[in-house]
This record gives C-alpha cells, structure tokens and sequence, in this order.
C-alpha cells in the first residue's frame, strides 16, 4: 500500500536535520577530486539547463571536460548559459539542442537527432521542470496537466528512449533532479491530471508534489525492471531549497513566505547543483561494495542518502505498477 504523506512540519526537521548534518562545498574550489569518477570525453544530456540549477549543473560537469548537451527549450537562453560557461571555462565542450521537455513530439525529435550525432550517453541529468502555485489548471501541447506532463510524463519518455544509448555507455547513469516535497502528497490514479483535485492545496503545491512523486515511482520501477547487465544506476534527488525562477509563479500570502524563508534557509544555484554533480560523480555511488547495490532508483539530499524519500518509493507498490502502465500509455509506450 502506498505511503500516508508525512506533515509539513516533519518534513521541514529531517530537512533542517539534514542540512545541518551537511557541510556545503565551496563552487569555487570542489571537493577532494579523488573520490570522484573521470568523466573526461563523458557525454552528459543536462535539461532545462539555461538556468538554475541545470545550468549550475552543466558548468560543474563541463569544467570536469565531459562533453555536456545543454538540451533547453530556448535557444536564445541555451546560448546566453552557453556563454556563461564559456566566460568561465572557455575550453568546455558545450552543445545546445532544442528540448521542449513538455511536448511529446519534441521529446522523439531530440532523441532521434541525438542518436544521430552520438553514438553512446554516459549521463542522462533530468532537471527541467516547473512549479506553477497559481490555482489556476495548466496544460502542455498534448494536453496533460502542466506538472504531469513537465515534471513526470516528459521525463519518463526521455528517458526510455534514451536506455538504448545509456547501455551502449556502461555503465550508464540516470540523475533525476525531484523533490522532497513528494513525501507531502497522496497519488490519486483516478485524477492524474488534477481535474477534480482542489489544486491550491495549502501552498498552492500540491499538482507539483504530486508529479514528483508520480515520476520518482515510475523512475524508481523503471530502475527495478533493468537488468544487472544492463549497466544503467539510477539516482534520484531533491537539491534542496534553491533561489531560482522556479518559484516564479508565487503569489499572495504563501508566495510572500515562501521568499522570506528563501531569503533565510535558501541557497544559490551554484550550491544548489551540488547534490546533482554528486550523483554525476561521485565513485563510490557506483562501486559494488559489501554487495551493495547502488543506483536502483533511490533518493539523495545533502550528498547523502536520503532514506525518508526513498521509502515512499515503492517499485512494487500496486499503485507504481498501475501508474507505470497508465505513463507508458500517455506516452505511446505502451505495447
Ligand atoms: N529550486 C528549488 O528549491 C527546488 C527544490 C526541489 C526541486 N527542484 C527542482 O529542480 C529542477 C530545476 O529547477 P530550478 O530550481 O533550477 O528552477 P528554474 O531556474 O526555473 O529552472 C528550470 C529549468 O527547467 C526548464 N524548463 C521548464 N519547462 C521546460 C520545458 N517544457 N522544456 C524544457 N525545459 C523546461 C526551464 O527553462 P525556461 O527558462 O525556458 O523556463 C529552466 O531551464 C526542477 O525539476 C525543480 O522541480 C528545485
């Protein structure tokens, strides 16, 4: 049976618990490079990487000379984020692809030119999404429920098709940029698409925690279902409380706390990215150790393992299967 959503209030001490047990890199001067992977020549697909955290992610990934495909919506943004790393690591190896993660056929379009141009995919970073706390009933081109479609259905096509090219890196990596906020949430299969919910919630966040758990279950099952040899970890993490335009759509009395509390406990992009590089990098997270398995869908904060998360992610919960074969049918997956 699926998880009862933990409260606000305890969501917020294991998140202070949490941050207080961690110590923050310094962008500027990383951490001990021993412990981390060479990901020299890697090639690493990094979404909605114009900004934020994808963009902080992107710079961290490319200054360690892995080949990184910003993969955005906006060209004229990919370009100005390109330049940005440029400034500050002119030797990066960048290129920019169109990706509108909340449109189906862009989806296809990518991969298909991205199998053109490269021949393996070491590290798959999904990052783009967004947070809309206006009430009102959003929707993308295919006429999904705006944070299904973006934050969860998007993700998961791209990522299916994209397992061909991460087998032929092996091993491959999936990094799913989600959310604590998922632990807040109850999944209803019978309105997916938020039709008959009341979708201002307390904070106006419930559609968005409710993509995010939808997507850290499916990512979490498709990680269960691939086989041993098919080489792919799976990692998934909430980055933290970030300041970045994600919470654009704020409003009224929850928006005007939620910009104090960033103001007090948020941290900048570039901090932001760190949990994402960790998943990206760091080599005992893919060492086989005491048969220890990692990378099978688990979630991470604060460079730890984040153990709260993960227990709500259940790959062999009825609701997971069912949301699976409900997902793969959006899609077009389905057989
Ligand atoms: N900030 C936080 O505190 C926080 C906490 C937990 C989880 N997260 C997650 O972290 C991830 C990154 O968010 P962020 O905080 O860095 O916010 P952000 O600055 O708003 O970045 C979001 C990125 O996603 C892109 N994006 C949105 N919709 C897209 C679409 N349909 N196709 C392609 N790209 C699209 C945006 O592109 P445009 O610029 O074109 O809109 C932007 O590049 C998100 O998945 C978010 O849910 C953030």
């Amino acid at each position: 049976m699926s998880k009862v959503p933990i409260s606000k209030v305890t969501q917020s001490w294991h998140y202070i618990r949490d941050k207080c047990a961690h110590k923050f890199w310094d962008p500027e001067s990383p951490p001990d490079l021993t412990v981390e992977e060479d990901i020299t020549g890697q090639v690493v697909i990094v979404t909605g990487s114009n900004t934020g955290i994808g963009r902080e992610t992107a710079l961290q990934l490319a200054k360690r000379k892995a080949k990184v495909i910003l993969a955005c919506r906006n060209l004229e943004k990919a370009a100005e984020a390109r330049d940005y790393i440029w400034s500050k690591f002119p030797k990066a190896t960048l290129d920019i692809m169109h990706l509108d993660i909340g449109d189906l056929s862009s989806i296809r379009k990518f991969v298909s030119e991205f199998e053109t141009k490269y021949a393996k995919l070491d590290i798959l970073v999904n990052n783009a999404g967004v947070m809309f706390t206006d009430g009102k009933l959003h929707k993308t081109e295919d006429g999904f429920e705006v944070h299904m479609g973006t934050n969860h259905l998007g993700p998961f096509l791209l990522t299916r098709l994209l397992v061909p090219s991460l087998k032929k890196a092996g091993p491959g990596k999936v990094v799913c940029v989600s959310s604590s906020q998922l632990t807040l949430c109850r999944l209803d299969l019978d309105d997916l698409m938020m039709e008959k919910r009341v979708r201002t919630g307390s904070d106006g966040t419930e559609p968005y925690n409710v993509s995010k758990l939808a997507d850290a279950l499916c990512i979490r099952r498709l990680a269960s279902s691939l086989k041993q040899n098919d080489n792919i970890h799976v990692f998934q993490l909430c980055p933290g409380f970030v300041t970045t335009d994600v919470f654009r759509s704020d409003v009224g009395l929850f928006g005007f706390v939620r910009k104090i509390m960033l103001r007090v406990s948020g941290v900048t992009p570039a901090y932001g990215c760190e949990t994402v590089v960790f998943c990206c990098v760091n080599k005992s997270l893919t060492a086989t150790e005491h048969n220890m398995f990692y990378g099978a869908g688990e979630m991470y904060r604060f460079c730890a393992r984040y153990e709260e998360g993960t227990s709500f992610l259940d790959p062999e919960d009825p609701k997971a299967i069912q949301l699976y074969k409900m997902s793969e049918e959006f899609v077009g997956l389905a057989e």
